[in-house]
């Protein structure tokens, strides 16, 4: 009998925006995979139930995002390190029967930035704006990867103090005023929140405070280049944007799946940049 076709999902509430399924549906036909990864819209009330019929629905496991990363953080079976560390969960899949949960933001992370910015974690201090779910992610990426000064600055100073008791050694905690003053000797500037996204307000950090050989990135990628890339682009410092973090998260679950570690191309990245 032949193999059943291989099956993932993502989902959320709302999900139709969500870009995962052309990024995943690029890869099967690449591999010529007989494999599907759909979207699948489920209110929180439903979450639990949906679930717990994945795999009896014949689901490898999928994708998992906003709303629903904390509530699958607490429902899996068996969460791996990042995803403890982390405190959510984006990417499961069943292994020996049970549900495991994985949060694979944090290597999407690095992967950008080694791959436009390569040897970004020596750059120095860094400063991160946010301490909502993407922030934690981000830390757990930076701290991995040894940057030994992380500077959280948060609209809700308690939020940032907050992280800096769960992640402990070398992070700070600063209200917005601080900004400018912790940014004079920083080598990294990430932007963790929504700020600067299209329709929204636009971030007050100023690049322009940066030294010379510092690298700004963002986790927005609708515009491609926000504010902030633009400001520090302007400034002439090395600017990354949050499209790769996207396409790298993708990678580890397309793999547990559908058994084949997939690239990200130039291809892809212009694939979805034409959907922006
Ligand atoms: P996510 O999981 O995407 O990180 P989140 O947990 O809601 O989302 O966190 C959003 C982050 O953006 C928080 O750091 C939030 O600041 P607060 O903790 O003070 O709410 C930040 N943020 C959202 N809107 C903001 C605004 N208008 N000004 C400054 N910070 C803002």
């Amino acid at each position: 009998m032949a193999e059943a076709a291989k099956k993932a999902f993502v989902t959320g509430h709302p999900i139709k925006h969500s870009r995962s399924p052309k990024i995943h549906g690029h890869w099967l036909a690449k591999h010529g995979i007989d494999g599907s990864y759909q979207a699948i819209d489920v209110a929180p009330q439903d979450f639990a139930e949906f679930l717990a019929t994945l795999q009896a629905s014949g689901y490898r496991g999928g994708n998992v995002t906003i709303p629903h990363k904390e509530a699958a953080f607490a429902l899996v079976d068996r969460r791996d390190q990042a995803a403890e560390e982390i405190g959510a969960v984006n990417t499961l899949w069943f292994e020996d029967g049970k549900l495991w949960g994985s949060n694979t933001d944090a290597h999407g992370f690095a992967a950008n930035l080694d791959e436009y910015a390569p040897g970004w974690a020596k750059n120095g201090p860094a400063v991160v704006l946010g301490a909502g779910g993407a922030s934690r992610a981000i830390i757990h990426a930076l701290k991995l990867r040894g940057v030994s000064d992380i500077r959280i600055v948060n609209r809700t100073l308690a939020r940032a103090q907050d992280l800096r008791h769960r992640f402990g050694a070398g992070i700070s905690a600063h209200a917005m005023e601080a900004t400018d003053e912790l940014l004079g000797d920083a080598g990294l500037l990430i932007n963790t929140t929504a700020l600067g996204m299209h329709g929204n307000e636009s971030l007050s950090a100023d690049p322009t405070r940066l030294p010379h050989h510092a690298i700004v990135t963002d986790i927005v990628y609708v515009p491609l280049e926000t504010p902030l890339l633009a400001a520090a682009r302007a400034r002439g410092l090395h600017t990354v944007d949050g499209l790769g973090m996207l396409l790298h998260q993708a990678v580890p679950g397309f793999e547990r799946w559908f058994g084949k570690r997939p690239q990200v191309t130039a291809e892809l990245r212009s694939l979805i940049i034409a959907d922006l």
